[in-house]
């Protein structure tokens, strides 16, 4: 099924309830050069074998500007020129390495998503913020630039350990909070089990999450506005997960609760509506509360990029399914994470 997105740095083929076998006809005539990890390499030889291709190591550790040096020099091996096409197989690491180099590569050439993870399939993948990490200083060095495809193959998800599963599962839930009371509502009719045996239920969600993304990102995406909505859970998972390394989806489960009971501080938003939240993260295997040192978070956060002098855009809720923005001072910040250990 194919749905052809417009952004305003271009346009992207959306090749949704897809197979990966598809990709020689999607890019045929193109000089092709794969890019994916270890693991991918590993699990799926057949889709590397006889075409260019170039292997990383697996893992938030290879997002870094080393590697971009050394895929550029790999890249050079491989006489890619400025008619080549990288595609990315992977998860979120890979596809925002494949972003970013192919961005900056002979200052831009083509590239392409196989997303192979639920959260790269529901979020990391979509959006065309590429970026890499420098130190503890998350994609900092970065790019917003449109794919040309991004292919969804949910065959991949066969072979995704159960924790990534609910890594998945934490950005599904945010769109459910920020937007989506239904998806919420059904949500808390299914769990993990069920979606990990309803590949048909699985490429449906990941559907409505691309649209709900999409339609964001369309009308701003350079940021200024609506897209921070997607932030949601993230401004404190950002800090939780790179000061205490915990896997993305964990860490913005807990934001979520954080900016939950921000919300209840700020403007009321219900105790009800936290309980349910922390009761649907807790179905999808997800944390809802982390023994942090809130100083330290404080610490990360005044790194913040999107921090304002003394105040950061947190995206709240007045009632689940409806996320706003609103700038708060770090003061209160503070004292609501004294609450939340
Ligand atoms: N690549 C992730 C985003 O643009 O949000």
């Amino acid at each position: 099924m194919k749905q052809t997105i417009a952004f305003p740095s271009g346009t992207v083929d959306y090749y949704f309830k897809s197979k990966v076998e598809e990709l020689s006809r999607i890019c045929s005539n193109r000089d092709l050069i794969l890019l994916t990890d270890v693991t991918i390499a590993a699990l799926y030889p057949g889709l590397f074998a006889g075409r260019k291709h170039i292997i990383i190591p697996s893992g938030e550790d290879a997002k870094t500007a080393e590697s971009i040096k050394e895929i550029t020099k790999k890249l050079l091996e491989l006489d890619a020129t400025r008619k080549s096409m990288i595609v990315g197989i992977g998860g979120g690491v890979i596809t925002d390495i494949t972003g970013f180099v192919a961005s900056v590569y002979m200052r831009g050439i083509k590239f392409g998503f196989v997303p192979t993870t639920l959260l790269a399939m529901v979020d990391a993948a979509i959006g065309g913020k590429n970026g890499v990490n420098v130190g503890l200083h998350k994609n900092i060095l970065g790019t917003i630039n449109q794919p040309e495809f991004i292919l969804y193959d949910v065959k991949f998800l066969d072979t995704l350990p159960t924790p990534e599963w609910s890594n998945g599962f934490a950005e599904i839930i945010k769109y459910s909070c920020i937007f989506d009371s239904e998806l919420f509502s059904e949500l808390e009719d299914y769990d993990l089990s069920f979606y990990k045996t309803s590949p048909e239920a699985v490429a449906e969600l990941i559907a409505t999450c691309a649209g709900w993304k999409n339609k964001t990102v369309a009308e701003d995406e350079l940021e200024t506005g609506i897209r921070k909505l997607l932030n949601f859970g993230h401004t404190s998972g950002h800090a939780i997960e790179t000061i205490y390394h915990l896997p993305h989806g964990q860490a913005v489960a807990i934001g979520m609760v954080i900016a939950c009971k921000l919300s209840s501080e700020i403007n009321g938003f219900s105790t009800a509506g936290t309980e349910r939240l922390t009761d649907l993260l807790e179905r999808y295997s997800l944390p809802v509360k982390y023994h942090f040192s809130a100083p330290h978070i404080m610490e990360v956060l005044k790194m913040d990029k999107k921090r304002n002098n003394k105040n950061i855009d947190f995206i709240l809720l007045s009632q689940i399914g409806e996320g706003y923005i609103q700038s708060l001072p770090l003061e209160t910040i503070e004292q609501t994470l004294n609450t939340c250990m």
